[in-house]
């Protein structure tokens, strides 16, 4: 399956808000891959989704400590482990994989990878990838892509679709 749904963002708290509705419907093992420019707002995702799952300290940006982890007290489907990373330079993407991201996630955690088109290779079967854009005309807007390919989330689309509806603008359900 390949699905996405093209939501649309006015300010970084409806980003944030978007990213916790979207945190609602995750389970343990879940990758998601933020990709977009520098500001297009994977933190700011981040942040959303880490309060969403009643993480009280401020999720910020990993970038010079490649990837940081969140202990989760109460989290949806059982996640006791939030893993952000940011792979913003090539090079860190060994690094990461490296790291067991993956094996960390198996055991009940969900990961975050900022840059996310690059870390596609090594964590990307069944990832849901958001991809973050800026608008040229209102420093404030975004739009959203969010997509899903292969079988990890075909149970769950339905329900992501409805709880992302007050961003959507428009949704497709490919082959
Ligand atoms: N709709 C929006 N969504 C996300 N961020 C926004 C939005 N509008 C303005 N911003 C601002 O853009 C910046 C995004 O920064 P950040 O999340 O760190 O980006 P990235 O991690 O992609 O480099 C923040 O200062 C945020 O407040
Ligand atoms: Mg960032």
């Amino acid at each position: 399956m390949t699905a996405t749904l093209e939501l649309a963002s006015d300010s970084a708290e409806s980003t944030q808000a978007l990213a916790a509705a979207v945190a609602t419907r995750c389970v343990p093992g879940d990758v998601l891959l933020l990709s977009g420019d520098l500001g297009a707002g994977k933190t700011t995702f981040a942040q959303g989704f880490g309060r969403a799952l009643g993480i009280d300290e401020p999720v910020t940006s990993p970038t010079f400590t490649l990837v940081r982890q969140y202990e989760v007290a109460a989290g949806p489907g059982g996640i006791r482990v939030l893993l952000h990373a940011d792979v913003y330079r090539l090079e860190h993407l060994a690094e990461v994989a490296d790291l067991g991201l993956g094996q960390l996630v198996e055991d009940a955690g969900v990961a975050l990878v900022e840059w996310g088109e690059a870390a596609e290779p090594v964590l990307g079967a069944g990832a849901l990838r958001v991809r973050l854009k800026a608008d040229p005309d209102d420093d404030d807007r975004r739009t959203v892509a969010v997509s899903a390919e292969g079988t990890a989330w075909v149970g769950r689309w339905a329900e992501l679709e409805v709880v992302l509806a007050p961003w959507t603008t428009s949704g497709r359900a490919g082959s």
